[in-house]
């Protein structure tokens, strides 16, 4: 609209200038967008009633669409439906596939927040959680009921670093038409790609290692585009049922596509955690140097533990690339490019150890947060693991004197000098003093 003298200030304040420059970016470009125009009242009518096209920013945006599309094709899924973090990720993949009377089996050896959300508001829904050791495969198998909608497990666990033996456990749960889902979020797709051992749906917070700059919030769902409803229609209703109004169901419209149809067209933008086009920009971007930081950040997280089991102050450390954890074969199994940078290390000095050193670091940064760029710490008793039991804390492989890391991307020399620095005057003694 050109500036017109006939025309208010407060009209030409919201329409002059043209918002549609036809330019070609290199750069994915960021839709900050809530919605798009209609060229004509079919247009509408068609995007409403088959969903092509763009019309408002929670049902879709190109800029979010790019990075679904990047993400689904890193994971070697069919369909990614970004989301607003990963808490709604794991919240949205669960209310997809389970509702009000039915039962998930999951591994006990989860993060914190997925576990409150199974224990305080999914059983306030009527969704029932049986938690069972990641490893115990007859446990597994043993906690299915005919109510039973899901598997759940992360594929390498905070603190222990227990690693998931997918094949295995996905297995258990086809042979019942159950979808395993996986959170990944600590190994990502260029550690391990967990629909390649068969599990359904994989979920991530993006907002650690994908992002990668600890700037946003983020999560993903990715589908592999392999329901049989032959298989599973009986346990999913919803994906094979005409719908409310008796049109056709997921099952009819999108074939082996339905689960991820359903989770894209009705779950996420029904439930309505949306991502920021802005945000999803950034974790595009993070996304672009992924393998360079996980690398880079695997092999330093590795050189670390090999020095601090070393330590006469250290009593244990729980990192899956060292030959003294119980899953390093499994782990050799699935992460064949790197263990990831998470994992935990227990002091000898017990809870006044792991206080003086999450004090004393200077370089590494006590937080909470993890898949950064910088190293980070965090003593999980009394944060990430303080709603836990002491025997609930001691099988998560978490003591008074056990401290949380999180290796970035620094120069190795630097982040020892930093641990060196940081353990002078802890004692040295034989054993942990239990102060709980
Ligand atoms: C394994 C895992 N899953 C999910 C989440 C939740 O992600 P967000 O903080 O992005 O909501 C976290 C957060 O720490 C996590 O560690």
């Amino acid at each position: 609209m050109a500036a017109n003298a006939d025309i208010g200030f407060s009209t030409r304040q919201v329409h002059a200038g043209s918002a549609t420059a036809h330019a070609s970016p290199r750069a994915t470009p960021i839709y900050l967008t809530a919605g798009f125009t209609f060229d004509s009242l079919d247009a509408s009518a068609e995007h409403f009633g088959t969903g092509t096209g763009f019309g408002y920013t929670r049902t879709g945006n190109p800029t979010i669409q790019a990075v679904e599309e990047r993400l689904a094709c890193l994971e070697g899924g069919d369909q990614a439906v970004l989301v607003s973090s990963g808490q709604a990720a794991v919240t949205v993949a669960l209310l997809a596939l389970a509702g009000a009377g039915d039962h998930v089996v999951v591994s006990e050896h989860i993060y914190e927040g997925t576990r409150g959300l199974l224990l305080d508001n999914l059983a306030r829904l009527g969704i029932e959680t049986t938690f069972v050791p990641t490893g115990d495969l007859a446990a597994w198998r043993d906690a299915i009921t005919p109510r039973t909608r899901a598997l759940f497990a992360e594929t390498l666990s905070n603190a222990r670093n227990d690693v998931l033996d997918i094949a295995a456990v996905s297995a258990i749960g086809r042979e019942r038409g159950i979808p395993l889902v996986v959170d990944s979020t600590f190994t990502t797709p260029y550690l391990l790609r967990p629909l390649e051992h068969g599990a359904a749906v994989v979920v991530h917070s993006a907002s650690k290692f994908l992002a990668g700059q600890g700037a946003v919030l983020g999560g993903v769902i990715v589908d592999d585009g392999r329901f049989d409803a032959a298989a599973s229609g009986h346990l999913f209703p919803h994906l094979v049922q005409t719908d409310r109004l008796g049109g056709a169901s997921f099952a009819e419209r999108h074939g082996a596509r339905a689960r991820g149809a359903y989770i894209r067209e009705s779950a996420a933008p029904r439930f309505g955690p949306s991502p920021s086009p802005l945000n999803a920009f950034l974790i595009g971007q993070g996304i672009e140097t992924l393998s360079l930081r996980v690398e880079r950040q695997s092999q330093n997280a590795l050189a670390v533990a090999r020095w601090l089991e070393q330590r006469p102050e250290v009593e244990r450390v729980d990192h899956v690339g060292l030959e003294s954890h119980p899953d390093f074969d499994l782990g050799r199994r699935y992460l064949t490019r790197g263990t990831g940078s998470v994992f935990t290390v227990t002091l000898r000095g017990g809870l006044e150890a792991a206080r003086h050193v999450v004090q004393s670091v200077e370089l590494i940064t006590h937080m909470t947060h993890l898949g950064d760029v910088r190293s980070l710490v965090l003593h999980p008793q009394s944060t990430s693991h303080s709603a836990r039991t002491v025997e609930e804390r001691r099988r998560a492989g978490v003591s008074p004197g056990t401290i949380r890391l999180s290796i970035g991307i620094e120069d190795i020399d630097d982040l020892l000098a930093d641990l060196e620095q940081a353990l002078v005057g802890v004692p040295v003694v034989e054993r942990e003093t239990v102060v709980l």
